[in-house]
């Protein structure tokens, strides 16, 4: 598979690393608007075809996977030039700027048979992994709500603020993890450093069965935090991506509303049993995204983080955009 990667900064990198250790994968070209981004990837790897032209990758014959990279206002105008041209695409999340957009590019891809994945690479997250078997196994029972929190200092983007940037992680664990999309999406936020590109987001999503998620996303925030709980009716689960030794923690705990007395008055009983910590195997996510994404192009499969699945982040940040115009104001998510 002859892949050719657009968008060299900060994450495109990233990609042309792992995608070159994938079996049967070679990164043919690169390509970047900026002449200083395209030397770095020459000093880094040096056997590499540089291009500033995007063209010399959506379009060309000798290359038969396109990795898009760039920021997300790009996405649209890339992604459909490559399935227009017949190349299977990986784009990084979000899928585009709207809703409308991700829905035309899901149709061309369907049309084209060829396959669109977006980079939701929490999917491909060991720790993420394990709660989705744990979970649909009914381990923590009936899920009651799930709490993120995703904060650190920057890095500060000038093109989506922190809903699109961050916030779309969580949406994408939560949908992924719930196997729903939300009714509903209530934000409030605040912009301080630049108008109209909010710098935090408080986020509330109303799932099927009466789920409720919440996230607390910024990126003008003194600590670096990953963590998710979530609390099921049989036991509750934390896990923090920071921490490499016991990314997970299972807590034995939970309240029972017992009968009181004969006159139906209730008490509420808590239980507070162990704290177990399971072996998570930890491995390099985007490597298991790259490397589902090449197994998706060889056996013509669909990925968990389809064109589709990355419509519906899209549709939540859409609706989350809505609500934040609207001081918090719940939006409902339209779904496709
Ligand atoms: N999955 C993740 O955890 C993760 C992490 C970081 C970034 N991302 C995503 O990756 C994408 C890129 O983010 P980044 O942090 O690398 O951004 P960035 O701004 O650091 O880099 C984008 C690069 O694209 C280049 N570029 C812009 N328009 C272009 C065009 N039309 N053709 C060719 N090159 C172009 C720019 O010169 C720049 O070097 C975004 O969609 C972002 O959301 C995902």
């Amino acid at each position: 598979m002859r892949v050719g990667v657009v968008g060299f900064g900060q994450w495109g990198p990233n990609h042309v690393r792992n995608f070159r250790m994938v079996d049967d994968c070679d990164v043919v070209r690169v390509c970047d608007t900026s002449p200083a981004r395209l030397g770095l990837a020459r000093k880094q790897f040096r056997d590499l075809d540089t291009t500033s032209d995007p063209t010399a990758i959506t379009l060309a014959p000798d290359i038969d996977a396109v990795v898009v990279a760039t920021p997300v206002q790009s996405h649209f105008a890339l992604v459909r030039q490559a399935l227009e041209a017949g190349k299977d695409v990986l784009c990084e999340k979000p899928l585009a700027s709207t809703v409308a957009e991700c829905r035309t590019l899901c149709e061309l891809a369907a049309a084209k048979r060829r396959v669109l994945m977006v980079g939701h690479v929490f999917l491909y997250n060991p720790g993420v992994q394990h709660l989705k078997i744990d979970l649909d196994r009914g381990e923590l029972g009936r899920v009651y709500y799930m709490d993120a929190t995703r904060t650190n200092l920057g890095p500060v983007r000038r093109d989506v603020g922190a809903i699109y940037d961050l916030a779309s992680h969580d949406i994408s664990i939560f949908n992924f993890l719930l196997g729903a999309q939300p009714a509903e999406v209530s934000a409030t936020g605040g912009f301080f450093l630049q108008e109209q590109i909010e710098d935090i987001g408080f986020l509330t999503l109303t799932y099927p069965k009466g789920v409720v998620c919440h996230v607390h996303t910024s990126w003008l925030n003194p600590r670096k935090v990953r963590h998710l709980t979530i609390v099921g009716d049989h036991k509750m689960a934390v896990w923090d991506d920071m921490d490499n030794l016991e990314p997970i923690r299972y807590y034995d705990k939970g309240v029972i509303a017992d009968h009181y007395s004969s006159f139906g008055e209730f008490q509420m009983i808590l239980r507070d049993g162990a704290i177990t910590s399971p072996k998570v195997k930890l491995f390099e996510p985007l490597m298991h995204q790259d490397q589902e994404f090449a197994g998706c192009v060889r056996s013509r499969r669909t990925p968990a983080a389809s064109g589709e699945f990355g419509l519906a982040i899209v549709q939540v940040l859409e609706a989350a955009h809505e609500s934040l115009k609207n001081q918090g104001r719940a939006a409902r998510v339209v779904a496709s």
